[in-house]
């Protein structure tokens, strides 16, 4: 329902589908099976009281009466291959720490010393107060190492997002979007003053059939994950950027999932596919295999110049911590000093898929550490992650909006930390709780 007022109050909502105002809702009580006969489904508020829809969202605390609510679990420990929850050791198979960076001792001594050097916070915006150094030599090295010309950090990711696609789409332009792209691009989009498209998830011809209909004068920017971050599936950039290319169309590819696990010592999609040239904004962050928080947009000059003046996430919000920046660039140099790393990962990763395939699992089209293990139910999703906390397994539920109702799954990610003996620990437990579930 969020979305739907959202696009409605659009200027210029999607041009040619009704389809595209609909994105996945948030299961409403009503849809969640097995519901006592107390449940209540929400109802639309009542004229003028905007509380009124608080006081009818039941979802979350019925699922904490019947013990399956599975969000915001507190971590009392270090984000590692083995975390403490309620005083309980389980096995975290639900982290985007993929190089397993974020306990490690160099980054955490990286971050200390930088606050000494520069305090806790910068107290403004990179465009007033809020420059420092550390920022400009990060941008530096980031710029290396995806190969382009600049490179701007914002606080988090999801700015990035927001920021770059709203200050680059204006009125009478388009973004195109694939439908599994991660929310802050969909949340960038709509804040755009231009037209949202959206082609079916990896659908390269819909995309060219969208891109057909624009007229051909129109500024067009195709956006999309390189790594979808809930699928673990990979988008066909090749193809993307051809037909991109052939419609005039700027590209732009949200690495969240890739830096640090594809392409030539982690750098991502274009890397991967070689295709650096024809990807014209490289969009990462430091919350997943970097071992911190913020992110970057990776670009020419010209282009980085322009956000730098009129994306407002960025000039109206404080700049990035210096010991956040300085974790990033110690987490650069130990990703470059040690691919055996990336390595690891994807070791791991074979691991556990081959694992997971041998019990009979369904994972989709997974081609990376994100590995979905589909139950394709809301209540099987919920159940079957409280069974394997009980097991001592940390995994993530993935239910409607971030996929579609009946793509429920359960999202395992691997980290180049973990051990034989933690995969095989997992398996085990995995083929025992699938089992209980009829998912093998
Ligand atoms: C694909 C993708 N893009 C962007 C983001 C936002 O990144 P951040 O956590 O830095 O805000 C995420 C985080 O979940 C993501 O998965």
């Amino acid at each position: 329902m969020i979305y739907h007022e959202k696009r409605a109050s659009l200027e210029e909502g999607p041009a040619d589908e009704s389809e595209d105002y609909n994105l996945p809702q948030p299961p409403a009580a009503h849809e969640i099976n097995n519901r006592p006969a107390h449940w209540e489904p929400e109802t639309a508020g009542e004229k003028g009281d905007i509380l009124e829809k608080v006081r009818n969202f039941k979802t979350a605390s019925q699922l904490r009466e019947l013990g399956l609510y599975p969000y915001f679990r507190t971590i009392s420990s270090a984000q590692d291959t083995e975390v403490i929850i309620e005083d309980q050791k389980v096995l975290m198979l639900g982290s985007n720490s993929y190089l397993g960076l974020t306990n490690h001792p160099e980054i955490k001594a990286a971050a200390r010393a930088a606050v000494d050097k520069y305090g806790t916070g910068c107290a403004g915006s990179r465009f007033l107060n809020g420059s420092l150094d550390i920022h400009l030599e990060l941008e530096e090295a980031l710029g290396k190492l995806v190969k382009k010309e600049a490179v701007l950090l914002y606080s988090t990711g999801f700015q990035v997002n927001l920021g770059v696609i709203s200050a680059l789409v204006g009125k009478g332009e388009y973004v195109i979007g694939d439908k599994s792209n991660h929310a802050s691009i969909v949340e960038g989009c709509l804040l755009a003053q231009g037209k949202f498209l959206r082609f079916s998830h990896k659908d390269m011809a819909a995309l060219e059939s969208r891109l057909q209909r624009i007229e051909p004068g129109a500024g067009k920017l195709v956006v999309v994950d390189g790594v979808f971050s809930m699928e673990g599936d990979v988008i066909q950039l090749p193809e993307l950027c051809r037909i991109a290319g052939e419609h005039g169309a700027a590209v732009m590819v949200d690495d969240a999932h890739s830096i640090g696990v594809l392409g030539e010592r982690g750098a991502g999609t274009a890397s991967h596919f070689g295709l650096t040239d024809q990807v014209h904004l490289i969009m990462g962050t430091f919350s997943k295999s970097l071992a911190s928080l913020g992110g970057f947009i990776a670009s020419d000059a010209e282009t980085i110049d322009y956000l730098k003046h009129h994306s407002r996430p960025l000039i109206f919000s404080a700049s990035m911590s210096p010991a956040n920046c300085a974790a990033v660039l110690a987490a650069l140099k130990i990703m470059a000093q040690e691919p055996e790393r990336i390595a690891q990962l994807w070791r791991n990763t074979q691991r556990m898929k081959q694992g997971l395939c041998d019990l009979g699992f369904d994972l989709g089209d997974s081609k990376t550490p994100i590995l979905p293990v589909y139950v394709r139910d809301l209540m099987v999703a919920f159940k079957v992650c409280k069974r394997l906390q009980e097991e001592g397994l940390f995994v993530n539920p993935v239910v409607s909006p971030a996929v579609a109702p009946g793509q429920e799954l359960i999202r395992i990610s691997l980290m180049a930390t973990h051990t034989d003996k933690q995969v095989d620990f997992a398996l085990e437990k995995l083929g025992k709780v699938g089992k209980e579930f009829g998912l093998t």
